[in-house]
């Protein structure tokens, strides 16, 4: 990634930004800098309603972080009752657009009811604070309602993004011990149902503990109702009453755990807490996207990931704003779908991937001309590095550079955004994130800790703990403590490599760990391996990210087989199916290439670098001495030449 051409903001902008100017930022970043607490402190009391105050805003046992303890509050509270009372009840809170194009305008007020009347019947089947709930929906109003309504009662939620397949989401409802399900018959993909309550009963062969399964009506579709477990959502809320006062919890109240791969086959349960998730989340909300009272935000990821549940959900709702929801496809009836959401409903504020807008840049830019988008005034991306050609078109086309692009770096584990540009202040570098935000102070270091001099590339760590960042990981401490804070002494390590410029400007370079990123999800290659070799025909498997032109990476596969004879045409198709049903379609991988060895170290350890460069560049350039076989990488080298 090379630096291109600096685009300062504009005047117009600056003049009515939330944050105005180089020195505001500045100002901003030297006093969270100098005194974190009084500051993260005076935004807390700013924006929120607190029923019981801090005793102290931080609390630092090593790894473990503690934020505004002692404190008592409660995040549906925040995201609805108080809008409520400081004039907001008839403002749209949620605007939603179906696949199909139906639509729903759902006020505060209205919201504030919905949420109430769900988290009554949780409490009238007996689910209280403490209790945990797996959600897996589609993109409709009631995901967001369900997760509102775990909120208000402190019912810790799990949101499974609904590509996932029936055995991943097992895995989660086990790991989390869950003992509700909430989803739905299905919901609309490309036209098509994807079959979510199918999933869920296929999960739940094996999950004794689940005593419900609440189903939102979707689709309208036949599926089978388990009596005694299954209820429908509409049946259980007749007669229910639609107040319910939001449960008062702990500021570090476990809110929600996410699932994210890590270096291992098994996915790691990310948890957030309540007072400082909130507290950041808002916040950087209104500094990145400048948010404003009349703004239509929309940020188009699906709720399942933590962009979603961090600036779809809670960080637009806790601030205010009306958030944009669409359910389906971007293809779909046709490739201006997006555009033509964006013309109809006046959006202001587009926050999208890098994957998604070079989907669309191969469309052609016939799609977008076809409507006014004059109504954007700011547009975000996030999930992936973006290069600076689809940067380019991001800001010539759509935004016709009258709209700052604001390119945000966080993670799952952060919670919140960490470094992007204030639109109104810092001028941006197409492909870098720009600076930190307030209150985040990274560097880029060696595996010693120490800082790696300008323009040198090295490891991002994060040096002070943070209001949103991961609290642990649930059920494993110990995974989190060495995961995270073991690697490097002293500092969070991000898993990214960096490289900052003579101006302080980050340069995100990609994961420094096996970890892979597909349309800016975030994969296992480990994860993938245990799914490979869990079929019956596969003896070993090893897994890459390979360079891709619209995904950012895609899965590519090395196969060694058990004996026997075997179609390896028939076998590739049917592992790609394989691994898409043992974790979810999104998974699926690009290519399945059979060999007869892997490459090895002496000791067994899959050589993955070198399978890596194979792909990618096709020669092997690195050390190879302490390879079992050395043969083994000239003939899977060749091989790709042969085909
Ligand atoms: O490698 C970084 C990349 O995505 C990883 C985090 O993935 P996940 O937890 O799934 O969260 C994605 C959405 C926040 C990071 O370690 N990443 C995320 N945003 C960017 C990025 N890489 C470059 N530029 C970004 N803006």
């Amino acid at each position: 990634m090379t630096e291109t051409s600096t685009y300062a903001p504009k005047p117009e902008f600056v003049a009515q930004a939330n944050v105005s100017g180089m020195e505001a930022y500045r100002e901003l970043y030297r006093r969270a800098e100098e005194t974190p607490e009084e500051f993260w402190a005076e935004v807390a009391e700013r924006e929120f309603d607190w029923f019981e105050k801090w005793s102290h805003v931080f609390e630092w046992n090593p790894p473990f972080a503690k934020w505004f303890v002692g404190a008592k509050t409660n995040v549906a509270y925040n995201c609805l009752d108080r809008h409520l009372k400081n004039g907001r009840a008839q403002k749209i809170a949620i605007l939603w657009e179906g696949e199909p194009g139906d639509e729903r305008k759902i006020t505060y007020q209205e919201l504030h009811s919905m949420v109430c009347r769900f988290a009554n019947v949780l409490k009238n089947r007996g689910y209280k604070s403490g209790d945990r709930a797996i959600i897996y929906m589609p993109m409709i109003p009631e995901l967001p309602v369900a997760m509102l309504a775990c909120a208000r009662l402190g019912i810790t939620h799990s949101v499974v993004f609904g590509g996932f397949s029936a055995e991943a989401l097992k895995a989660r409802i086990k790991d989390l011990g869950a003992t509700v399900v909430i989803t739905a018959d299905g919901g609309w993909r490309r036209a098509k149902e994807v079959k979510l309550k199918a999933a869920v009963d296929e999960a739940l062969l094996e999950c004794p503990d689940v005593r419900d399964v609440i189903v939102r009506k979707r689709t309208g579709s036949d599926i089978p109702m388990k009596d005694g477990r299954d209820h429908w959502w509409h049946d259980l809320e007749e007669g229910v009453s639609s107040e319910c006062p939001a449960e008062p919890v702990d500021a570090e109240h476990p809110l929600y755990v996410l699932y994210t791969s890590g270096t291992t086959g098994q996915p790691k349960g990310i948890l957030h807490t309540t007072g400082g998730y909130m507290v950041q989340t808002t916040a950087t909300m209104r500094w990145v996207f400048d948010l404003k009272e009349n703004d239509v935000y929309w940020c188009s990821a699906d709720i399942g990931w933590v962009t979603g549940h961090s600036y779809i959900v809670y960080g637009p709702l806790a601030a205010g704003a009306t958030t944009v929801i669409y359910e389906g496809a971007p293809d779909t009836p046709a490739f201006d779908r997006w555009w033509s959401i964006v013309e109809r409903h006046r959006i202001t504020i587009l926050y999208t991937s890098p994957t998604a807008i070079r989907a669309l840049i191969r469309q052609g830019d016939e799609w977008p001309n076809k409507h006014d988008l004059s109504s954007l005034r700011l547009l975000g991306s996030v999930g992936e590095p973006i290069n600076p050609a689809a940067w380019e078109w991001y800001y010539r086309v759509i935004g016709k550079q009258r709209c700052p692009i604001v390119d945000t770096w966080w993670q799952t584990e952060t919670g919140s955004i960490m470094i992007a540009p204030l639109p109104g202040a810092i001028p941006t570098k197409p492909g870098s994130g720009t600076l930190p935000l307030p209150g985040v102070l990274p560097q880029v270091v060696d595996m010693s800790g120490k800082p790696v001099g300008v323009d040198q590339e090295g490891f991002l760590v994060i040096r002070r703990p943070w209001p949103a960042m991961i609290r642990t990981i649930w059920g494993d401490p110990k995974r989190y403590e060495s995961q995270y804070w073991g690697r490097v002494p002293g500092v969070y390590f991000t898993g990214d490599a960096a490289r900052c410029d003579a101006d302080g400007y980050y340069w995100i370079l990609g994961r420094v760990d096996d970890v892979m990123n597909v349309s800016g999800h975030r994969l296992s290659t480990m994860e993938v391996e245990s799914a490979l070799v869990r079929h019956p025909a596969v003896a070993e498997a090893a897994v890459v990210g390979k360079p891709h032109e619209i995904t950012g990476q895609a899965v590519c596969c090395f196969v060694t087989l058990k004996q026997g004879n075997h179609d390896h045409n028939a076998l590739g198709t049917e592992l790609r199916k394989w691994v898409a049903h043992e974790i979810g379609a999104f998974a699926r991988p690009e290519e399945i290439r059979f060999t007869e060895a892997l490459p090895k170290t002496r000791s067994g350890k899959i050589m993955r670098r070198l399978l890596r460069e194979i792909v990618t560049t096709r020669t092997v350039t690195g050390d190879v001495t302490t390879l079992e076989d050395l043969t083994v990488v000239t003939r899977l080298a060749a091989q790709r030449d042969e085909e």
